[in-house]
């Protein structure tokens, strides 16, 4: 007999849950640096619409599908699919979700390990071990590894508590905190010399980049990326709503409690490279862009925090507490997608499935850790770039092409009685159905 699924208890509950998995590494790192190399305003004017255009339409139909079948994405494809065929597609694009989001999460970790180093690093100083803070900011594979292990650990503690006790429990703590030391760190950022620059290079618009190929292609991978599209998250999410609930509202909130903090995370992250640039820290890299990715986080910002004197530390503090914050919320939400499929379709109990799995996705992370230089790049591009927009492409194509109309309708209209006269009903369907798949392809053929 399989074990009573979960059910996020609130409202509040599934937003912070949602959110916490869209708010991640992706909006704090990779939004700001991608909008301050790609025309500021206008890159962020271009992701706003892609979100609101292309991926809130995919991020409803996975809610839509998981709270139909009230399953893992392997068991709600197959219930929306007719024939031998598209089950067996099912089979296939929800598998191939459950492997891709398992890799995501295996690079996830170890990015996520340093945050939580870099964390530690300021108490260390404060306590005066000048050795230990050293260590903890020295990019060693031993390092690496243990933080990797100890992130992972953490991850497979809450998952195996269960959806309102872990998930549901933890993200309702740590979300309200996120968006408050994020507050704090941008007030605080933007009464430094420096600052006004970096306000003006992110607010003002530089549209003779807006027709670029490669503004648009960063604007939609970044949307789906943070959106977590196309591996089952917010299906497997989406499956522990009530039947009560407006999904096209609270789809729509998690969108923009998503583009919202983007956006925030801009008016943090872009103004403090100024302020470091102030202080005499190099912040653009040998093409003369500025620089992105792992670099800007640990060597660029806290090069920042040690020109800063006494007041660095609390603010080293405070920006890793909120890098790792955001990198739990959504690490778990990558577990639960294997580990629901664990217990749904292979009777596993649930912390054994946590444990199981959470320790090969441990073992694939020390491995690239063990070979970073080669293994790591690949594992981002191939599931990031490659998988996610496919498996972003399967999804529309299965709720706007096989699944019945009707069902779906239905399903809505469940919380939502008047979805038929609604907006929503006249629009995203029309969406799902051509607009999605085709804007998918044409920018994975970019
Ligand atoms: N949305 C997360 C971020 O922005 C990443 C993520 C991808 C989470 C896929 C879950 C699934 O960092």
């Amino acid at each position: 007999m399989a074990a009573a699924r979960g059910e996020f208890t609130s409202r509040f509950g599934f937003l912070m849950a949602a959110s916490g998995s869209a708010v991640g590494l992706g909006n704090i790192w990779g939004f700001p640096t991608n909008a301050a190399s790609n025309g500021g305003a206008a890159f962020l004017f271009t992701y706003l619409i892609l979100a609101f255009a292309l991926a809130y339409p995919a991020l409803m139909a996975e809610l839509i599908i998981g709270r139909h079948a009230r399953a893992n994405a392997v068991t709600a494809l197959r219930a929306i699919s007719i024939g031998g065929k598209t089950r067996l597609a099912a089979l296939l694009v929800g598998f191939t979700g459950i492997v891709t989001v398992s890799f995501i999460l295996s690079f996830y970790a170890i990015v996520s390990g340093w945050m939580i180093a870099f964390f530690l690093e300021p108490l260390s100083r404060l306590l005066g071990m000048e050795g230990l803070s050293n260590w903890l900011t020295s990019d060693a594979v031993v390092r690496n590894s243990l933080f990797v292990v100890l992130f992972m650990m953490l991850t497979v503690y809450i998952i195996s508590a269960g959806v309102k006790e872990g998930i549901e429990k933890w993200a309702s703590r740590l979300m309200p905190s996120l968006i408050v030391i994020l507050f704090l760190l941008i007030v605080y950022v933007l009464t430094l010399p420096g600052a006004m620059d970096g306000l003006r290079a992110y607010l003002i618009p530089d549209f003779s980049l807006i027709a670029d190929p490669s503004l648009l292609v960063d604007a939609m991978g970044q949307a789906f990326f943070s959106l977590s599209l196309g591996v089952g998250t917010m299906l497997i999410y989406g499956s522990y709503i009530n039947k009560q609930e407006n999904l096209p509202t609270i789809g729509s909130m998690v969108a923009l409690l998503d583009v919202g903090i983007a956006v925030l995370a801009g008016l943090l992250i872009i103004p403090a490279m100024y302020v470091a640039l102030n202080n005499g820290v190099e912040i653009y890299d040998d093409a003369g862009g500025l620089i992105a990715g792992p670099g800007l986080i640990v060597s660029v910002l806290p090069a920042l925090f040690d020109t800063m004197g006494a007041v660095g530390v609390f603010v080293a503090f405070a920006f890793f507490a909120l890098m790792t914050i955001a990198s739990l919320t959504s690490s778990i939400s990558m577990l639960e997608v294997p580990v629901a499929y664990g217990v749904e379709h292979h009777g596993l109990e649930r912390r054994r499935a946590a444990i199981i799995i959470g320790s090969i996705i441990t073992v694939i992370a020390l491995i690239i850790v063990f070979n970073f230089d080669p293994l790591f790049d690949i594992v981002v591009t191939f599931t990031t770039e490659i998988s996610q927009p496919l498996l972003g492409f399967a999804f529309c194509i299965f709720v706007a092409w096989i699944w019945q109309r009707n069902e779906i309708l239905e399903e809505i209209k469940s919380g939502c009685p008047d979805a038929e006269s609604g907006l929503f009903w006249k629009i995203w369907p029309f969406y799902v159905k051509f607009i999605c798949p085709v804007a998918i392809l044409v920018v994975y053929f970019q």
